[in-house]
């Protein structure tokens, strides 16, 4: 069984670069090109919905040269390759809070949300001043006590994650998609984000393949 939603806290990025003693954002820049690539073979696998947890919203806590750093990095990600996207069929939607980003970063968002809407493969969300409080607290204000909270919510109308990949070695959720993660299944790994591979991806899809899920009830 492959996964219909996978969700991944791409993590390790600054240590794999001061481990190599480069600069932290020379981390972020292998990083994305690693999430390129994931891009690639989940929808070469089949996967329908993949969401990326891109910047959270406590990482405006890190220094104002590296946030600039993943920004930019991401800016020029989202113009370069939102053609390959449209020729891979995939459609991409940004969750999280995007008034608070600078309005260049914003623009080409939004403008490659708009480019990509009409692809009906898989769809890409990037969770980008992303926090699961702070998506359950928005839900909350905008719920009227009738009708679905889930509605709501900035994964609205997707399916819960099947299966969560963390890499980097931590074992914590770190404030990601609190709501739909509830019967996810979790895989940790110690591989630091940039050096993800193709088989590593493969070799969480094959863990997962083999989880038993019960949703609370009985096999
Ligand atoms: C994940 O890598 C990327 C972001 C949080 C933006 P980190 O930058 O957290 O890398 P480590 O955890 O410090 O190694
Ligand atoms: C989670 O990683 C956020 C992203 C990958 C974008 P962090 O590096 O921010 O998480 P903590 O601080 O280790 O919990
Ligand atoms: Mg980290």
């Amino acid at each position: 069984m492959i996964p219909t939603h996978l969700a991944i806290i791409m993590d390790g990025n600054g240590r794999w670069a001061t481990e190599k003693g480069l600069h932290r954002w020379e981390g972020h820049h292998k990083g994305a090109q690693v999430a390129e690539n994931v891009v690639r073979w989940s929808s070469n696998r089949k996967i329908k919905y993949l969401t990326l947890f891109s910047f959270s919203t406590e990482n405006w806590k890190r220094p104002k040269e590296e946030i600039n750093a993943i920004f930019s990095i991401l800016a020029e990600y989202m113009k370069n390759r939102t053609d390959e996207l449209i020729e891979n069929n995939v459609s991409v939607k940004f969750i999280g809070d995007l008034e608070a980003l600078d309005e260049n970063t914003r623009k080409v968002c939004l403008e490659a949300e708009r480019k990509t809407s009409h692809a009906n493969g898989m769809t890409l969300n990037i969770a980008l001043n992303y926090g699961g409080r702070a998506e359950i607290m928005k839900a909350a204000k905008e719920w009227n006590g009738i009708g679905k909270f889930e509605d709501h919510l900035y994964t609205v109308g997707q399916p819960d994650p099947d299966l969560l990949i963390r890499t980097g070695g931590e074992m914590r959720i770190s404030n990601f998609m609190l709501w739909q993660l509830a019967y996810t299944e979790l895989y940790f790994t110690k591989v630091l984000w940039p050096d993800f591979s193709e088989e590593d991806f493969d070799k969480a899809l094959s863990d997962f393949s083999h989880r038993k899920r019960k949703f609370g009830g009985i096999n």
